[in-house]
C-alpha cells in the first residue's frame, strides 16, 4: 500500500518537477525520434536582438533554395525594409516578381511587377498540385514553421543538417521520395537533402557552407515567426527596470510612513 501510494505520489510529482526546472519529458510513444539539441544562436536570450545580417542571408538561402517548394504566404516584400533590406533594395526585389491583378477597365486580369505590400510568391497552384510534384508529401508554409515546430530554430537547424545514411534494419524508400532523417518524427521525410556547401553565393562575402546557410536560414524563419522579439524584449525590460525603481520609492516610502508609529514609546498609568 505504500508503495502504491509512492508510485502515486511520483507520477504527480515528477511531471511537474520537470516542468519547474524546464526538463523536457520525451513522449514515449515515438522513439523514433532523435531531440534537437540546443544551438547557440545569437537572438537567443534575454539581452540579445536579431543578427540582420544572419537574416539577410537567410532570406538568399530561402528564395534562392527553399521557396521553389515552400511558400511563405504572410510574409510581405515590406516587412523585409529595414530589417534585411532597405527600402529601394527591398522594392526592386519585388520588381522581380509577376503578380496577377486586375480586373482592369475591360474587365481583366493582368500581369504586373511585384510591389512592396505583395506577399512573397507561392511555388505551386494549391494542395493538390504541391502534393502531386512532391510524391504525395506537402511541403508546408514556412512562414510560422519556426513556432509551429516543438524545438523552433533548433529543431529546423538539427532537421537541415541531419541527413545521413539509414542505419541497418530502416528501409527508405528513396524511389517513392523517402530519405532518411533522425530529426524528423518516424525517421523518413520527403524532403531530399537541400543544403550542401556552396549552393548559394552571399552578396557579403560569407563563406556559404551547409551549416552557415542553414543557420542563416533557421534565423531567417525564426524572426519570420516572430518579427516583434526585438521590440518585446526592450519593453520587458523598460518594464522590470520601472518596477524595480517603484519598489524601492514604495519600500522608502513605507519605512518613512511607518517610522513615527513603529517607533513610538506608548506608557501607560494607572
Ligand atoms: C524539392 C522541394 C523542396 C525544397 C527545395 C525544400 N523543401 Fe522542405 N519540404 C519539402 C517537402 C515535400 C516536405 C514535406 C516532408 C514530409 O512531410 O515528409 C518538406 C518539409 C519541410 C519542413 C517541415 C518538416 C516538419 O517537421 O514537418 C521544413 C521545416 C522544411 N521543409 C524546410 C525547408 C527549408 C528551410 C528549405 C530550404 C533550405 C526547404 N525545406 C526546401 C520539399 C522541399
Amino acid at each position: 500500500m505504500f508503495a502504491a501510494a509512492l508510485r502515486e505520489s511520483a507520477r504527480v510529482v515528477l511531471p511537474v518537477a520537470a516542468v519547474v526546472t524546464g526538463a523536457t519529458v520525451m513522449a514515449s510513444a515515438n522513439d523514433e525520434v532523435v531531440p534537437a539539441p540546443n544551438y547557440p544562436f545569437s537572438h537567443k536570450g534575454p539581452f540579445s536582438s536579431w543578427d540582420t545580417k544572419s537574416i539577410r542571408r537567410g532570406y538568399q538561402v530561402y528564395k534562392e533554395v527553399c521557396a521553389s517548394c515552400h511558400s511563405m504566404k504572410y510574409m510581405h516584400y515590406r516587412d523585409l525594409v529595414g530589417v534585411a533590406y532597405n527600402e529601394k533594395e527591398a522594392k526592386f526585389l519585388a520588381e522581380q516578381i509577376e503578380v496577377e491583378d486586375g480586373p482592369n477597365d475591360e474587365g481583366e486580369m493582368f500581369e504586373r511587377p511585384g510591389k512592396l505590400s505583395d506577399v512573397f510568391p507561392a511555388p505551386y497552384e494549391n494542395e493538390e498540385q504541391a502534393r502531386a510534384i512532391n510524391n504525395g508529401a506537402l511541403p508546408p508554409d514556412l512562414s510560422l514553421i519556426a513556432k509551429a515546430r516543438h524545438g523552433g530554430e533548433d529543431y529546423l537547424f538539427a532537421l537541415l543538417t541531419g541527413y545521413r545514411e539509414a542505419p541497418a534494419g530502416v528501409t527508405v524508400n528513396e524511389d517513392a521520395g523517402q530519405y532518411y532523417n533522425p530529426y524528423f518524427p518516424g525517421g523518413k521525410i520527403g524532403m531530399p537533402l537541400q543544403l550542401i556547401d556552396g549552393a548559394v553565393e552571399y552578396d557579403d562575402g560569407v563563406e556559404s557552407t551547409a551549416s552557415q546557410m542553414a543557420k542563416d536560414v533557421c534565423t531567417f524563419l525564426a524572426w519570420a515567426a516572430e518579427p516583434h522579439q526585438d521590440d518585446r524584449k526592450r519593453v520587458g525590460q523598460q518594464m522590470l527596470t520601472l518596477f524595480a525603481i517603484c519598489a524601492v520609492i514604495a519600500g522608502y516610502h513605507k519605512r518613512f510612513k511607518w517610522a513615527p508609529i513603529k517607533n513610538t514609546k506608548i506608557s501607560y498609568f494607572k
